[in-house]
């Protein structure tokens, strides 16, 4: 069985920076055409110059005679002044501003602490339509760590919405029937990206035969019912829900410690895993459109020209990658997806 499809973007993807692009840059390169690419790094990308400096460097890690364009996204702090958004707005490298509520995640430490002081902010990006892309989970250590999302929304998300009426939102990586709600009842300005590991794996995985650090991500997987709610929202017609890998590669020994890092590396195969989570629904006739359309639409760029084919055919994923002088530990490492992208 061949699936041909308009060449896919990932709206949410970690490249990282410094020699391990030249690692995880072609991955991606392989089978999207674009990337939405997240600004946590050390330092953190907050400036449209540092987004500015950082594409270069992608484009610099991009395989001769491949097209790849990054698409840039700003680091909101508690100081990110209106006219840094204002610029970004005018610059044709940035398209997007990611908030991490402070201390959510990994490289979250210059995160947002205090939503009272980006009010003025998120009111210039609301006045200038440039989307806001959310880390949605509070961060307050007595909510369960299962329960944060859905706490996001009834304490940040809601609000936020109530009082911009007409700011675009994403509600990015969302793991839970709560956010598949929240989203499907908000106006098209609000969208979410699903990832390939939370349509595939329950949080099961991650204490299979004993604790799986390469299985932990955050917003860390949740029950089934939730998984089978993100697999209803992404196999829907609902405009509002499209891909995004979250693709994070971590270096195997910050991952396998007594402290891990959160992070599911799915850039290898991204596209084939998601075209196991629409097979098991039967619902590959939707892929394309998650994948390839809704993202554009929403972000009001043109959907690429270029198809891309899978084969269903099996494909061995490597038992470790090269990642600088160190190596990374694949979704799926040592097993195989059902689906390859013909040559
Ligand atoms: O699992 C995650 N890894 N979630 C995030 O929000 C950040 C990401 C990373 O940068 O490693
Ligand atoms: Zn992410």
């Amino acid at each position: 069985m061949r699936l041909e499809i308009t060449k896919p973007d990932d709206w949410h993807l970690h490249l990282r920076d410094g020699a391990v692009l030249r690692d995880v840059v072609p991955a991606a390169a392989r089978q999207f055409e674009r990337a939405i690419v997240m600004p946590n790094l050390k330092p953190p990308v907050t400036t449209v110059a540092e987004a500015e400096a950082y594409r270069r460097r992608i484009l610099d890690a991009v395989p001769a005679g491949e097209s790849f364009d990054p698409l840039m996204t700003l680091y909101l702090t508690d100081r990110t002044p209106p006219s840094e958004i204002e610029a970004a707005k005018r610059s044709a490298a940035v398209h997007a501003v990611k908030i991490y509520p402070a201390g959510a995640t990994t490289n979250s430490e210059n995160g947002v602490t205090d939503w009272g002081l980006i009010r003025e902010t998120v009111a210039e990006m609301a006045r200038v339509d440039l989307p806001l892309l959310m880390h949605g989970e509070v961060t307050d250590a007595e909510i369960d760590v299962f329960d944060r999302e859905r706490v996001f929304l009834e304490r940040h998300l809601s609000p936020l919405c109530a009082d911009f009426p007409n700011l675009r939102v994403v509600l990015e990586h969302v793991t839970t029937a709560d956010s598949v709600a929240f989203v499907r009842s908000a106006g098209d300005n609000v969208a979410a990206t699903i990832t390939a590991h939370h349509l595939l794996w329950n949080r099961n995985e991650l204490f299979r035969g004993g604790i799986r650090p390469h299985a932990f991500c955050l917003p860390v997987l949740k029950r089934e019912r939730h998984r089978q709610a993100l697999v209803e929202a992404a196999t829907s017609d609902d405009a509002s829900f499209f891909l995004g890998t979250d693709s994070a590669p971590h270096a195997r020994g910050r991952k396998e410690s007594d402290c891990g890092c959160a992070g599911i590396y799915t850039a290898h195969a991204a596209l084939e895993l998601y075209a196991e989570a629409f097979e098991d629904a039967g619902a590959l006739d939707k892929l394309e459109s998650f994948a390839s359309h809704r993202g554009p639409d929403f972000y009001g760029l043109p959907r690429n020209e270029g198809k891309v084919s899978l084969v269903r055919e099996e494909q061995e994923i490597a038992a470790e990658l090269p990642y600088g002088d160190e190596v990374l530990i694949p979704m799926r490492a040592g097993e195989k997806t059902r689906w390859r992208i013909a040559d």
